[in-house]
């Protein structure tokens, strides 16, 4: 790519349609304009393009711009396709555009300017998202609902407890996304194809004028790395990952009564009247899949490119357009099922003891008498083997007389053994930092807003 406008190299050829990517460079149009205009304004100020040409350049720019897209001429991609557009505008001038840049270096910084914005939008879903758990969090510190592993009924927790745990997983997602943002926030321009250039640019003033953080040292490197793509897809991949969980979570509580959907994240069926399912949880349970090929594409893409800049990039690109997308929608439309959904307290509260989950409870009790907690554990899993679901106070007994040849009640008194049944009184009971009971996810709840206040 030598920077001269060749419209007769682009004439013609089995290959034309198979080789532009000018459909798909929609996306960075306008970040295309904001680059050209960046480098115009540049050369001028470093006096390689007359001010005269430079204006009617930019004039040229703005009337490319005001036309859209849709009606730029062909073009191998939208680089060329702007370039010819001014150059019919300007004249041969209008080819000054681009002296001391390639279209390398050109499409490194528009996927970069344009990712910028849409990183930003990724995050801000991810935030809103993390304020809907938060306020959702807010309402059900109190409600006592089952806790689960590997599927089965644990210990009991509360919804509070557990939609903390995902605004935690995405605290660290948002985490993610802003080192990409960093990373991606730095500007390749003026590495020209790669062996930069013998004009006497100021690549320091067009990352500026473009909002940039800094330059790329190298400019082999500023051309041709992609790896702040695989970042984001990573961090985006990893997030939709997380956000798989939480819809898979609440297509099961769904399915059981344990939270109530509104109608407007349900679908019916076309053929099964009584029919409402959560569909659109579902297909934020796919999208962790459509992240995850789109990161598997960047890397199977990129794996191996000799340095410096490969046509294969081209192809890199579309999978972080489509990655943000579906991830970035996926997001807000769990925020807005989380927001809208209810938690019905009686259903959680009378399913919480199911599957003697409060057996861990009792073995703590008797392990707080003095009992090593192998032992307690011993006797309240013989106690777990002879009742069917939750034990009561004699079976419980009768099992510590078996393991211990001694009275249960030796240890802890029958109301302390009744208490640690209840499931309420083991939320409650278990109150170390990070835990369920209603003071320590205050605690948490307070540590999650004040992060929040500060994005
Ligand atoms: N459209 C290309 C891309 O997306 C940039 C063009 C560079 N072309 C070239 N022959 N060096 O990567």
């Amino acid at each position: 790519d030598e920077g001269v406008v060749r419209r007769d190299r682009f004439s013609g050829g089995p290959a034309r349609g198979f080789m532009s990517s000018l459909a798909a460079d929609e996306r960075i149009f306008a970040a295309d304009v904001a680059v050209d205009r960046a480098h115009v304004v540049m050369l001028e100020e470093q006096e390689i393009v007359e001010s005269d040409v430079a204006a009617e350049i930019l004039a040229a720019l703005d009337d490319v711009e005001s036309e859209g897209h849709a009606a730029l001429p062909e073009g191998e991609d939208v680089h060329e396709a702007i370039e010819t557009a001014v150059v019919e505008q300007v004249g041969p001038d209008g080819g000054k555009m681009h002296t001391a840049r390639s279209r390398n270096d050109e499409v490194a910084t528009c996927i970069r300017y344009r990712l910028r914005e849409d990183l930003l939008d990724a995050i801000e879903a991810t935030l809103a998202l993390r304020e809907a758990l938060v306020d959702a969090a807010e309402a059900e510190v109190e409600t006592v609902m089952p806790g689960y592993t590997h599927l089965q009924p644990a210990q009991p927790t509360t919804v509070a407890h557990y939609l903390l745990s995902y605004e935690a997983a995405f605290a660290r997602d948002t985490a993610r996304l802003l080192d990409a943002y960093d990373r991606t926030n730095q500007s390749p321009l003026g590495a020209a194809a790669f062996a930069g250039t013998p004009f006497d640019i100021d690549r320091e003033r067009t990352a500026e004028l473009l909002g940039f953080d800094g330059v790329l040292r190298n400019s082999m490197d500023a051309s041709s790395a992609r790896d702040f793509l695989l970042e984001s897809v990573s961090a985006l991949a990893t997030h939709a990952t997380t956000l798989s969980g939480l819809a898979e979570d609440l297509v099961i509580f769904s399915n059981k009564g344990f939270v109530e959907l509104s109608d407007d994240y349900a679908s019916t069926s076309s053929i099964m009247p009584q029919k409402v399912n959560p569909d659109t949880l579902e297909l934020v349970r796919a999208t962790a899949g459509d992240a995850a090929s789109g990161l598997s594409g960047l890397l199977t893409t990129l794996k191996g490119l000799p340095r410096a800049y490969n046509r294969d990039l081209q192809r890199a690109t579309p999978h972080a357009w489509d990655a943000v997308d579906s991830v970035s929608e996926a997001t807000a439309v769990v925020a807005g099922a989380v927001s809208s959904a209810s938690w019905p307290e009686e259903t959680l509260e009378s399913a919480a003891g199911d599957g003697f989950s409060t057996a861990t409870g009792v073995a703590d009790a008797l392990a707080m008498a003095g009992l090593p907690f192998r032992t307690a554990h011993e006797v309240v899993a013989a106690a777990a083997e002879r009742a069917e679901g939750t034990p009561d106070l004699a079976t419980l007994d009768a099992s510590a007389e078996e393991v211990l040849d001694a009275s249960l009640f030796e240890y802890v008194s029958r109301a302390d053994v009744q208490q640690t049944l209840d499931p309420t009184h083991s939320v409650e009971s278990r109150d170390s930092t990070g835990g369920p009971a209603p003071a320590a996810v205050t605690a948490q709840l307070d540590e999650a807003t004040v992060e929040l206040n500060d994005h």
